[in-house]
């Protein structure tokens, strides 16, 4: 493993679990003391893009770029390429002395090559991590999942961020999660669904950072 970067490595329960969005909202949040990193961008999506949109923060190029939707891996061999590590850990180095906020593709456990999953990527970048998960139902089990592949590898979680409609039915979601949960793991940021047909305006991304990341940012210490 390389010396711990600082930084957060930004992970999820899933694709599609609001990844880009919180690591927009982290940019937002910091400012100009982080920088955003995509390793490894799968598909027609722009992750980079969003982010420097949303956010007005600092960006660096992705790590690498596949066209198919799928995991690295997959989208590599379609490609006919390899996805090699010590490639995306270079791609990181631009940071310089700035928070690496970096996200990965899907889930801890996506394939990058045929040994080697997000959790190899997330060691050698030496980053904590910050799980996103869903709040609807199944997040206690793919939270649970996601948490303790991480801990099993000996990587770090910084925390859990929630992201949805907030389930407070009592036992709410966060106090069965935290039960259930490490107890060095908690949900260190609650954010909840935007409403409208096009919620998601800079304007809007920063508002919801300050309420709802600032928080624990201000509480959070980068190794
Ligand atoms: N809190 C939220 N409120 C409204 N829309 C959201 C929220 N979180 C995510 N989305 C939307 O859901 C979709 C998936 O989120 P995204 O951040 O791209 O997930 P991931 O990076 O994990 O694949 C995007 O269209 C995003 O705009
Ligand atoms: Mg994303």
């Amino acid at each position: 493993m390389t010396a711990p970067r600082r930084g957060l490595f930004v992970t999820g329960t899933d694709t599609g679990v609001g990844k880009t969005l919180v690591s927009a909202a982290l940019l937002a949040a910091l400012g100009d003391a982080a920088v955003y990193y995509k390793p490894v961008q799968t598909g027609d999506d722009d992750d980079t893009a969003t982010v420097a949109r949303l956010s007005g923060g600092a960006t660096l190029p992705p790590g690498l770029s596949l066209p198919m939707p799928a995991a690295p891996y997959r989208a590599a061999l379609a490609a006919g390429t390899t996805v090699e590590l010590s490639a995306l850990v270079s791609g990181a180095h631009g940071a310089g002395d700035r928070l690496l906020v970096a996200e990965g593709a899907g889930g801890v456990l996506v394939p990058l090559t045929a040994r080697e999953t997000t959790c190899d990527l997330i060691a050698a970048l030496g980053l904590p991590t910050l799980v996103v998960a869903r709040t609807r139902l199944g997040t206690l089990n793919h939270t649970m999942l996601t948490v303790e592949a991480l801990l099993r590898r000996g990587l770090s979680v910084a925390g859990v961020v929630l992201n949805g409609p907030p389930d407070t039915t009592p036992p709410s979601l966060v106090d069965t999660l935290h039960a259930a949960l490490p107890a060095e793991v908690r949900v260190v940021a609650e954010v909840p669904e935007l409403p409208g047909d096009d919620p998601l305006t800079p304007a809007r991304l920063h508002a919801l950072a300050h309420a709802h990341l600032t928080p624990w940012i201000r509480r959070w210490r980068p190794a």
